[in-house]
C-alpha cells in the first residue's frame, strides 16, 4: 500500500540513506569507561550466544548499579536474604495463574494490599479457554529456570546510566531475556535510590485497565516462549545520550533536510534501517507495565527488550535522550490504544552489524506535556523541544555523513498535546542541522501530510535558513501573545508561508 502515489510526497523511501542499505563501519568493539560490555568480546557473533563478563558472578553492590535479585545484599521485608526464597518458590509447580500469584506473594508479601492480579487471572482464563493451558505451563516452567539462571548469565550488577553522563551498556539477548524472565515473576528488589521506573510486572498483574493489559501479556508470553524455546543470540547497546552545548538556534546556516512524507505506513514498519523514534515518556517506557498502550508502549510490547531501558535509565532530562541498537521484534499487533491487539508472531530478519547488533536503532526522546497550545510557541518551548530532537538525532564524529534518515511521525502530538504541524518543523530543523533526511509519518492524516510538505518544499525552494525559520517562529510567538491577537496555533501554517512570500494556495 505504500507504494500508491498518493499516498506520500518528496524523495523516494528506498533514496533515503539506510542501514541495511550500507551499514555502518564500526570501530572494534572494546570496553571502556563510557561503555561496559557484560559479555567475552571474542564470542560475539558466533553461532550461540556470548558467554557472560566476567565468568563467575561477582557479588558486589553500589548505589551506580542495578541491585539484582541474586546479590546478598538484596533482602525480604524480614531482612532474610532474597535469593533463597525466590529459589525455592520457583522451583515449585506453576500450574495456574493463582500458583503465579501465590508463588509472587512468597517474596513479595508487600503486593497483597494491592488486590488480586486480576489482569494475570483474566489473561490465563482467555488462553485457558482456547485450549492453551499446557503451553502456558511449559512457557512458565522454562521462563522460571531462565530466571534462576540469573547469577550464571549475569555475572555482575548493571552500571545506571546517570543523568548528564553520555556512556553506554551492551548486553546479550540471552542477558535480557533472563532479567526480563525476573521482571515477570517480580523478583527485583526496589532500587534502594528509587530513581529507575519499575521494571517488574506487577502491574501488568493488577487492577485496573483489565483489558490492555491482558494483550500485552499475550505478547510478553509469547516473547518468553520464544526466547526459552530459542535463545537470541545477538547483543544489544544502550547508550544515554547528552547534548553537551546547544546551539544557537537563530543563527544556524543550514537548510531543511530532505523529506519523505507519508499518511499510509508506521515507523516500526516502513523504517526499517532508519534511526527510529520513540515517543517516549522521560521515564522511559512510559506506561507498559501499566494501562498505557500508545506509540512508546506499543513499541516496548512488540520489542521487549526495549524494556531493559527502564531498569538502568534514571528519567530523562531536558537535553538527553536515550539510543538503543540492536532490539529485535517478536510480535505483530493491530489497532492502537483501547484497540490494540496482539496478533502473532513476528520474525525478525534485520541482520545483525559486527558488534552482534539487529541492525534496529531506536531512540527514545520525551516531549514536553503542553496543555496549552499556546505555550508551545514560546522560545523557551521551540528550543526545548529543538534541543530535545537534536540530541536524539544527533551522531558522533565518525558516523557523520554515514548515518541513516530518521523515521519519526507526530512526536509529542497524542498524548502529549503537541501541534503536528510545529513539531514537525521541529524535527525537521533538528534533523536539518544534523544533515540526516527524514522519513515522516502522519499516521493516516493526508492533509497533514500535504501541510508539511508544502512548507518544506516552500522553505527549500527559497533556501530559508533554519536559524531564519527560528527567528520567524518567535516573530509568530511575539504576534499571538498580544492581548488583541485573534490568531491561534493553527494558523501558523499560512502565516509562515505569507512572511516568505507564497499565496497559501500556491
Ligand atoms: N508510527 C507512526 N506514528 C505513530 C505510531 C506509529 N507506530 N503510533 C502512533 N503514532 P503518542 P506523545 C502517531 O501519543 O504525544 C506514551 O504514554 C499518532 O498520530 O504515543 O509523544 C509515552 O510513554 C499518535 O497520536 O506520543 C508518553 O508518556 C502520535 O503519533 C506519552 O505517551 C503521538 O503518539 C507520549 O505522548
Amino acid at each position: 500500500k505504500k507504494d500508491r502515489k498518493d499516498d506520500w510526497l518528496g524523495i523516494p523511501l528506498a533514496d533515503m540513506p539506510n542501514l541495511l542499505k550500507r551499514p555502518l563501519e564500526l570501530p572494534p568493539l572494546r570496553p571502556a569507561s563510557s561503555h561496559l560490555i557484560t559479555v567475552q568480546i571474542h564470542g560475539i557473533g558466533g553461532s550461540g550466544p556470548p558467554l557472560p563478563y566476567p565468568a563467575k558472578f561477582r557479588d558486589w553492590w553500589d548505589d551506580k548499579h542495578v541491585m539484582l535479585p541474586c546479590s546478598s545484599r538484596a533482602r525480604l521485608l524480614n531482612h532474610q536474604p532474597l535469593w533463597p526464597t525466590i529459589t525455592s518458590a520457583l522451583h515449585q509447580p506453576i500450574l495456574s495463574s493463582y500458583d503465579l500469584e501465590e508463588i509472587i506473594l512468597s517474596y513479595r508479601p508487600d503486593l497483597k494490599s494491592k488486590g488480586p492480579f486480576v489482569s494475570l487471572h483474566y489473561f490465563f482464563k482467555q488462553e485457558v479457554e482456547k485450549g492453551r493451558l499446557s503451553w502456558l505451563q511449559s512457557v512458565l516452567r522454562a521462563t522460571a529456570e531462565l530466571a534462576l539462571r540469573l547469577p550464571k548469565i549475569c555475572t555482575q550488577p548493571l552500571p545506571l546510566l546517570s543523568p548528564d553522563i553520555h556512556a553506554s551498556l551492551s548486553i546479550s539477548q540471552l542477558q535480557a531475556s533472563c532479567l526480563l524472565s525476573n521482571a515477570l515473576f517480580c523478583t527485583f528488589p526496589r532500587s534502594a535510590q528509587n530513581v529507575t521506573p519499575t521494571f517488574n510486572f506487577t502491574g501488568l498483574f493488577l487492577p485496573p485497565a483489565v483489558g490492555r493489559k491482558v494483550e500485552k501479556l499475550r505478547a510478553f508470553f509469547h516473547y518468553f516462549y520464544r526466547v526459552t524455546t530459542s535463545p537470541p543470540s545477538g547483543m544489544i547497546t544502550f547508550t544515554r545520550k547528552v547534548l553537551s552545548t546547544a546551539p544557537t538556534w537563530e543563527s544556524l546556516t543550514d537548510i531543511l533536510p530532505d523529506l519523505y512524507i507519508s499518511c499510509q505506513g508506521r515507523i516500526e514498519d516502513d523504517g526499517l534501517g532508519l534511526l527510529q523514534v520513540d515517543f517516549a515518556n522521560r521515564h522511559v517506557g512510559g506506561g507498559v507495565l501499566g494501562g498505557g498502550l500508545l506509540q512508546e508502549e506499543i513499541r516496548f510490547t512488540v520489542c521487549p527488550e526495549l524494556l531493559i531501558a527502564r531498569l538502568v535509565t534514571p528519567s530523562l532530562r531536558p537535553h538527553e535522550t536515550l539510543l538503543v541498537t540492536g532490539v529485535e521484534r517478536f510480535s505483530k499487533y493491530s489497532g492502537y490504544g483501547e484497540a490494540f491487539c496482539w496478533d502473532g508472531d513476528w520474525m525478525d530478519s534485520t541482520p545483525r552489524d559486527s558488534w552482534g547488533r539487529r541492525l534496529t536503532q531506536v531512540v527514545a526522546m520525551d516531549a514536553t506535556c503542553f496543555s496549552k497550545l499556546k505555550s508551545q510557541v514560546t522560545g523557551s518551548s521551540l528550543r526545548r523541544e529543538l534541543n530535545k530532537a537534536l540530541c536524539g538525532f544527533t551522531v558522533e564524529l565518525w558516523e557523520m555523513g554515514r548515518a541513516p534518515g530518521i523515521a519519526t511521525g507526530n512526536w509529542g502530538c497524542g498524548a502529549f498535546g503537541g501541534d503536528p504541524f510545529l513539531k514537525a518543523l521541529l524535527q525537521l530543523m533538528a534533523a536539518g542541522a544534523t544533515r540526516r533526511p527524514v522519513a515522516y509519518f502522519t499516521f493516516g492524516d493526508r492533509r497533514m501530510m500535504k501541510k508539511i510538505f508544502h512548507i518544506h518544499y516552500a522553505l527549500r525552494e527559497r533556501q530559508l535558513s533554519i536559524g531564519d525559520l527560528f527567528q520567524l517562529l518567535l516573530r509568530f510567538q511575539d504576534q499571538v501573545v498580544k492581548p488583541d491577537c485573534t490568531m491561534t496555533l493553527a494558523q501558523l501554517p499560512e502565516w509562515l508561508l505569507k512572511q516568505i512570500g507564497v499565496c497559501a494556495g500556491d
